[in-house]
């Protein structure tokens, strides 16, 4: 075709992303789909002819916010063409027919197994403008597409889902309900489409997943991944996202003391200190149990560290319960923690259960948060004047000569350079902190000198 004309017909989406790295994910392959139909990524978000919002279900509000956005879209656009409106991800999943029936301006809800048919659904709104639901679970289908269309994506740290949905069914959680069961994808496929985010310019892959170290195809494990991209001359840094503390199994634990490239942080949610709620949400372990997988990480890498999610004030959580979740914050000093007061979801075990009263749910949130806050400040101002590695993935936006990169803890970096430096690896030695980025000078050698 003729390339006036094929910019012609050149259109543009835009993708606003909320929820975890599995959503992100998937926002960057929908943008990759869409390229087949001539769709291309705009960053306005006024400006496109097909808007998608792809949404997460995990806490409340979800379903109010999704319509306060869809608000917002209308307004944008009110004196221009309307674009396409596609809503995604796991609010479309549970709750897609409603927004359909509550709001016209949307064209259609996709959930995240079916993404393989955006092309087919914006072909047929451009024609026949009607309503489009769909909300199978097909992920087998979803990944055989994905397979046949080039991953993109272009930045020095990348995802790579392995995995999706999740059999654990902890009793608070909607994942089990609108990612579906679990499912593992084909060994040799993330290898290839790895070895396409390293041609890119990938140098960090963090492998994705619900319960990312459940992955299993053909006897073929987490463990088995990670060896086999420590391989690649290329790639610098590996990390997995979100394990079940119940699947570290030994192969992984053991990955820990023979990969060089796997970096020395690991997210493992806890929820609570106490077995008596852990039991209650179906947690499937002990408070004995994590503590054992951390002290044998330990063994086999000294310097790792740690980050977990928290549930503050599930039902049934007593002050007894709560001083032992404060009591594991402070055994394990987690660097990083994310904490929310229980949020019930409707269709949810817990859903229905017995809330605790707002008032103390909050003087427990902000009493685990302070303790959290302390030990991170602790551990940053023991960083200063410390040699940390950097992997840097950007020069900063309208900053001369200062770039933007993550140590091997995932903590944010900036150094002055005159030198390129994106997609290396520099030692850096730390200077100063502010609440969310950590500043550094460039060490002369780039021999690593910590230990
Ligand atoms: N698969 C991971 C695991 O096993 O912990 C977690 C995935 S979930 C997307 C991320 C976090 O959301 C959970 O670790 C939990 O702390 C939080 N979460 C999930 N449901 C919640 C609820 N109903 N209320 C508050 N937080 C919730
Ligand atoms: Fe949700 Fe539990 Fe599954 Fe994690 S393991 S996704 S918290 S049900
Ligand atoms: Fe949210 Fe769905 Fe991820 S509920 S956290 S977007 S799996």
């Amino acid at each position: 075709m003729d390339q006036k004309i094929k910019n012609n017909l050149k259109k543009k989406i835009f993708i606003k992303t909320f929820g975890c790295q599995m959503n992100e994910y998937d926002s960057n392959r929908i943008l990759d789909i869409a390229k087949k139909i001539n769709y291309f990524p705009t960053k306005k978000k006024s400006d496109a002819d097909c808007y998608i919002i792809n949404t997460c279900h995990i806490r409340e509000k979800a379903t109010e916010k999704v319509f306060h956005d869809i608000g917002r879209v209308k307004k944008e656009y009110k004196n221009k063409k309307k674009p396409i409106l596609i809503i995604t991800g796991c609010v479309a999943q549970a709750e897609g027919d409603l927004i359909l029936k509550k709001d016209r301006y949307v064209d259609a809800v996709i959930g995240p197994q079916s993404y393989q048919s955006i092309n087919k659904v914006i072909k047929d709104i451009e024609s026949k403008k009607t309503q489009h639901e769909i909300t199978n679970f097909e992920t087998i289908q979803k990944f055989d597409q994905l397979k046949l269309i080039k991953n993109d994506n272009s930045k020095i740290s990348a995802f790579l889902t392995i995995q999706e949905g999740c059999d654990k069914f902890c009793k608070f959680c909607v994942v089990p309900y609108t990612r579906g069961a679990e499912y593992s994808r084909n060994f040799n496929e993330i290898l290839n489409e790895a070895d396409e985010l390293i041609d890119n310019g990938a140098r960090e892959i963090t492998l994705l997943g619900q319960n990312v170290n459940a992955y299993k195809n053909n006897n073929k494990r987490l463990s088995d991944l990670i060896y086999a991209l420590e391989k690649r001359k290329k790639l610098l840094r590996i990390r997995y996202t979100t394990s079940h503390p119940k699947d570290m199994t030994s192969d992984l634990l053991e990955v820990y003391q023979n990969s060089t490239k796997l970096m020395p942080l690991l997210h493992l949610p806890v929820q609570s200190g106490s077995d008596k709620i852990l039991k209650s949400m179906n947690r499937k372990h002990t408070i004995k149990e994590y503590l054992d997988t951390i002290n044998i990480l330990k063994e086999k890498k000294p310097k790792i560290k740690f980050t977990s999610d928290f549930i503050i004030a599930y039902p049934g959580e007593t002050d007894q319960d709560f001083e032992k979740t404060c009591e594991l914050m402070e055994k394990v000093k987690f660097i990083t923690s994310y904490s929310f007061i229980f949020s019930p979801r409707p269709g949810t075990p817990a859903g229905s259960m017995k809330i605790i009263k707002t008032k103390l749910a909050q003087k427990r949130l902000i009493t685990f948060q302070k303790i959290a806050e302390k030990i991170k400040f602790n551990y940053k101002q023991n960083l200063l004047n410390s040699v940390v590695k950097v992997l840097f993935e950007n020069k900063m936006e309208n900053e001369k000569n200062k770039y933007f990169g993550r140590d091997e803890y995932q903590n944010p970096v900036i150094v002055y350079s005159k030198k390129n430096i994106t997609g290396q690896e520099k030692n850096v030695i730390i200077k100063k902190f502010t609440q969310h980025t950590i500043y550094g000078e460039l060490m002369d050698t780039d021999k690593f000198l910590a230990a």
